[in-house]
């Protein structure tokens, strides 16, 4: 007879990634971190779906985003969206359920998000966002907690190096419209600001009939940290006024209540999403490279465009992929739990006795895996040290008649006979 078959190897879609157990632990002791920090500063949980209408994620940003998404009609003929970011669904499930809520509203999520990047290190088309909306207040001391939590957020986790930038774009229009710019130029200038390609912004503003002297007064306020100077420059303007007035309040906070005090404050954030509308701040790990952004948020606009009704509404979310990147890269010693007992039966007539004695230790919170392979007391062994077992539990029958077992420490190799009831206290 002969066979003859195609062997089909299935990949892993582009941009996506497995995760073995070891990275599990990694990530699940991450999100525990963080949701602890999230509990403390009084945040509640939230989930929403996967995927959303598509039109809750063009209704701000316009169609022009449907080529960075993964977008699809269903069988129903509805257009519908993977999520690329959590704003928007929160800001939807608020309009539609949790208006009548007392504020401030607290919300923070856990969400896988989707989009159309360019994978590289650190970016992904599938990633996942750890992230928080307040609804109801903007007053300088919740956007200086807002900004604090995300802060800690990451020096709970463990990371030792980051950097906070904080800037603010109603103070970024009032320079776009003290130099006189179309909002078509301002749209053409916005990521090279971004990026920091500020000769290319000097370039563009004198093809954009600007002064020279005026695109390089703009350029060094947008470089500037100093608000005394931004507030010089501006001095006329009552938006600014405030808006700096504000800034002073929160960095004070800041650095006093909150004990954040390495920050750079920097007009030059833009943001990449489009319904921000005045508090921005980022936080990068200088040790990524390029995808070092670990954290992006600020205050916004979305209710009113939802149908809800007007209410103060700012967040942030931290890339939950690249903070574990940078935890790596800094040597952050996750610990790793150990598997506290191994059992190996002696022969198939003990069996049910092992499996049982492994219940209740796993009922006694005691963590225990068993020899499912009947595969000797020598290799077994062998496997439990493998595992990085701490214990290993030699069942025979011999042992039995006298009720007990053989404990083998599996770090010093000594062993010892120990009744079956003495097990838990022995472990323990
Ligand atoms: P965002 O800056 O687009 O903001 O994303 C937040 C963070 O998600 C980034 O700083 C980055 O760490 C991570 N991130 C973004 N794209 C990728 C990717 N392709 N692969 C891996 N990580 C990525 C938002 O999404 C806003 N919704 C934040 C917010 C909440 N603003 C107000 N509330």
């Amino acid at each position: 007879m002969c066979f003859s078959y195609t062997q089909i190897v299935f990949n892993i879609p582009r941009g996506t990634r497995d995760f073995t157990p070891e990275d599990m632990q990694k990530r699940r002791y991450l999100e525990k971190s963080m949701s602890d920090t999230f509990n403390s500063f009084g945040y509640g949980e939230v989930q929403t779906p996967m995927f959303e209408n598509l039109d809750l994620f063009t209704a701000k940003s316009g169609e022009g985003i449907i080529d960075e998404i993964y977008s699809f009609p269903d069988k129903g003929g509805r257009n519908l969206a993977l999520r690329p970011e959590l704003t928007a669904p929160v800001m939807r499930f608020y309009v539609e359920k949790m208006q009548m809520e007392p504020k401030p509203l607290k919300l923070f999520y856990f969400g896988n998000c989707f989009r159309y990047d360019r994978p590289q290190k650190g970016r992904y088309r599938e990633f996942m966002q750890a992230g928080c909306e307040l609804i109801g207040t903007n007053t300088p001391e919740a956007q200086a907690e807002l900004i604090a939590m995300a802060y800690k957020l990451l020096e709970n986790a463990g990371l030792k190096t980051i950097t906070l930038s904080i800037g603010n774009l109603n103070i970024l229009s009032v320079l776009f419209e003290k130099l006189g710019l179309s909002k078509e130029n301002q749209k053409y200038l916005t990521p090279l600001i971004d990026k920091s390609q500020f000769e290319d912004v000097y370039d563009a503003l004198v093809d954009f009939n600007v002064k020279p002297k005026d695109a390089t007064a703009f350029l060094e306020i947008l470089q500037s940290s100093d608000v005394e100077k931004i507030s010089e420059y501006l001095k006329d303007n009552e938006i600014v006024k405030k808006e700096l007035n504000d800034l002073k309040i929160i960095t004070g906070l800041l650095e006093n209540a909150f004990d954040v005090k390495d920050y750079e404050i920097k007009m030059s954030i833009v943001r990449g999403l489009d319904y921000y509308n005045g508090l921005v701040f980022e936080i990068e790990a200088p040790c990524l490279g390029a995808e070092k952004q670990l954290c992006g948020g600020g205050a916004y606009d979305l209710i009113e465009l939802f149908g809800g009704r007007e209410s103060p509404t700012s967040g942030f979310a931290i890339g939950f992929d690249r903070t574990l990147i940078a935890l790596e890269t800094e040597g952050y010693k996750f610990t790793i739990p150990q598997l506290d007992a191994y059992l190996i039966s002696v022969n198939e007539d003990v069996l049910e006795k092992t499996l049982e004695i492994a219940q209740m230790l796993r009922k006694q919170k005691i963590t225990t895996d068993v020899d499912l392979l009947r595969r000797g007391i020598g290799k077994s062994l062998k496997y439990a040290s493998s595992i990085n077992a701490k214990k290993a539990i030699i069942v025979g029958p011999k042992e039995l008649e006298q009720d007990s077992v053989t404990i083998k420490n599996m770090e010093t190799g000594d062993q010892e006979i120990v009744k079956i009831k003495d097990i838990v206290s022995k472990i323990k």
